[in-house]
């Protein structure tokens, strides 16, 4: 653990508003922003998964690896990741690009995804990046635009930082799961599932 955490802290000091927090997401954290999910959830796609504290907690929880596809954009966490969890799909990239590297929810040979797992860094990312994270994460969970799986995201603000006008247009209800006050910092988790 303390390992992750030198790692998380010299990543922070390289890039800060891209890596979002200095320290990885505590156990609290994490236990909050998997619960729900379990050998049942079906393919998962873990966003921004830096140091892989809730990686860890997705396996710990019964996700096969090869179900788990785990995105991240800085290449020495990707590497981190790869060597940390055999069998977990690592991807090297921008989240953006999800729509290319996974297939969707309706392929009959890879099966459902039932959940985005997102620890990307929302309040210092561009509105129209994480419009566009959000509208291809529920275009692979439902592909034929009903209602599916869920994306669950963490925040360190005090609301929900998406607009309603955002929510109104990807068709998004936003619902606060819980805080993890012993977190460093405070994080509060969404879920927002399509309606
Ligand atoms: C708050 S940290 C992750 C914390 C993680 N749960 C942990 O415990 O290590 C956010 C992560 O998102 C990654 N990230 C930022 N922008 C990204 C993007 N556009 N695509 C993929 N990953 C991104 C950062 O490199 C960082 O690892």
């Amino acid at each position: 653990m303390r390992n992750q955490s030198l790692r998380f802290a010299r990543e922070w000091a390289r890039s800060p508003l891209k890596t979002g927090a200095i320290f990885p997401s505590g156990r609290m954290l994490c236990q909050l922003m998997t619960s729900g999910i379990g050998p049942f959830t079906g393919r998962i796609i873990e966003l921004g998964a830096g140091t892989g504290s809730i990686t860890a907690q997705l396996i710990a929880k019964g996700v096969e690896p090869p179900n788990l596809t785990v995105v991240e954009l800085n290449p020495s966490f990707a590497e981190h990741l790869r060597r940390r969890f055999p069998g977990v799909n690592v991807v090297n990239a921008p989240a953006q690009a999800i729509g290319a590297l996974v297939p969707p929810g309706n392929d009959p040979a890879a099966g459902p995804i039932g959940a985005v797992i997102s620890s990307l860094p929302f309040l210092s990312l561009p509105d129209d990046l994480v419009e566009q994270v959000l509208a291809t994460s529920f275009d692979l969970m439902c592909p034929e635009g009903g209602a599916g799986g869920a994306f669950t995201f963490f925040t360190y603000g005090l609301q929900v930082p998406l607009s309603p006008q955002l929510l109104g247009r990807l068709r998004l209800n936003a619902l606060c799961m819980g805080k993890a006050m012993l977190n460093f910092p405070p994080a509060r988790v969404f879920t927002l599932r399509r309606i």
